[in-house]
């Protein structure tokens, strides 16, 4: 399966932050926010990932991640000229698809689970598309997918003023190859964008669609506010201290996954040894505890 990381966007909301920074690169606690859904996506066991940024900040990325063999993944990037919509992925990244089924994960959402990396393996057999749904208080600026009494799905609507559910729709979405051909048909929604939620409409209704909920154990965080940033920072900086076990440390899940061996792990530790996170690095290295 391939992967795809959207990282697009002039991040408005979040000004004079990003006035000069892609939002997708501003720390979240220890590490630049990208390094969440990376991570996400190297834990359901994708190696092949396109990253799509807007002309301005694909170099960063591209200095920040370079072509991914330091973390045994190959990395591909992509300029999305306009921020036309999620579903503008799957146009933007055909080629790169090719035959496969591909999972996009939005660059500025971030999961903390220790059960997630043992779902998203086990959902890699899934027909058509699959997505997750995850109960918050305010679903107003979410996707949002609204459920029958037995579980089905009924609708799925974008940043509804009345929502149906208080499910949400985080942006981790699993696609077969049929998606490229579908995102090609999308028409724009009355904000001008090729919604996702367009595309897991098609997918609903050709009743192909599964819809996993995600358990009140998962923390999916927001980070497009002052206020959600800095709580994200500090959430990951909390249960880190807590736990003395990183999130979203993107060396470390290459090694324990064996996507890198003991002396490529070493070498990326070494290079961050000035700070606590290469020196966390060279912990995992000598306790080589493997998950
Ligand atoms: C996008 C999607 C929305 C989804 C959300 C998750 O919204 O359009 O369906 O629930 O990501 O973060 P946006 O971030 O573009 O406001």
């Amino acid at each position: 399966m391939k992967g795809i990381i959207l990282a697009g966007g002039h991040g408005t909301r979040l000004n004079p932050l990003t006035l000069a920074v892609s939002k997708q690169l501003l720390p979240v606690y220890n590490k630049p926010m990208i390094y969440y859904p990376l991570s996400t996506l190297m834990l359901s066991g994708i190696k092949d990932i396109l990253i799509i940024s807007t002309e301005r900040d694909l170099p960063a990325f591209k200095n920040l991640l370079g072509d991914g063999s330091d973390l045994g993944c190959n990395f591909s990037y992509i300029v999305q000229k306009e921020a036309n919509g999620l579903a503008q992925a799957f146009v933007l990244g055909e080629d790169f698809i090719g035959d496969d089924k591909v999972a996009l994960i939005l660059g500025d959402n971030i999961f903390y689970s220790n059960r997630l990396p043992k779902l998203l393996r086990a959902n890699k057999e899934f027909e058509g598309g699959l997505i997750f749904a995850y109960q918050v208080s305010d679903p107003t600026s979410y996707g949002v997918v609204e459920f029958d009494k037995n579980n089905n799905v009924v609708s799925i609507e974008e940043k509804p003023e009345k929502p149906k559910s208080n499910f949400a729709i985080p942006g981790l979405y699993y696609f077969d190859n049929n998606v490229c051909k579908y995102a090609k048909s999308v028409a724009k929604s009355k904000r001008g964008e090729y919604e996702i939620t367009s595309l897991i409409n098609k997918y609903l209704q050709i009743n192909k669609l599964t819809v996993c909920v995600l358990d009140a154990g998962t923390a999916w965080l927001d980070t497009g506010t002052f206020d959600t940033l800095s709580r994200a920072g500090q959430f990951v900086e909390v249960i880190e201290k807590r736990q003395g076990v990183k999130i979203g440390c993107v060396e470390e899940i290459a090694y324990k996954m064996d996507y890198i061996n003991k002396n490529q792990f070493e070498k990326i530790s070494k290079k961050y040894q000035s700070s606590g996170y290469g020196k966390y690095l060279l912990d995992v290295l000598v306790n080589n505890e493997r998950v």
